[in-house]
């Protein structure tokens, strides 16, 4: 998929985010590096630890899937002032091998970002 399928995909998963406590509302589509897309939104809970971020939660459904490498991660946001992703998903995505991520500014586009340029010097074991 392009750029901006992969960004309408994202925002689609949006409409499921479940954040009455922020807000919040997050869609994440990633894909594979052999094509496949996997999207999810942001969970959120009560006891407020608990939370998924959208972009976790595609990436685990794509490893449930079979899937190791994930070469994009796609993200649309709503109620957030900057959409970024956090430092524990850019963990999880440099387990499973992400290189690019493309986060929706509305009317502005979409940002792309090499995954080195969020996390240069990612923990590994
Ligand atoms: N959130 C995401 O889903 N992805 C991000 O990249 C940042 C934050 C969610 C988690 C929580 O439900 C809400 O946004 C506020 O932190």
């Amino acid at each position: 998929m392009d750029d901006a399928e992969l960004i309408r995909e994202a925002a689609r998963a949006r409409e499921k985010a479940h954040a009455p406590y922020s807000g919040a509302m997050v869609g994440a589509c990633v894909e594979t590096g052999s094509g496949e897309t996997y999207s999810a939104c942001n969970v959120e809970n009560a006891s407020y630890g608990l939370t998924i971020c959208a972009e976790r939660a595609a990436i685990f459904a794509a490893v449930a899937a079979g899937h190791k490498r994930i070469g994009k991660v796609a993200i649309s946001a709503q109620g957030l002032e900057n959409p970024m992703p956090c430092g524990a998903c850019l963990q999880v995505m440099r387990e499973f091998a992400v290189e690019r991520v493309l986060v929706d500014r509305g009317d502005d586009g979409i940002d792309s970002y090499d995954f080195t340029e969020l996390l240069p010097r990612p923990f590994k074991l």
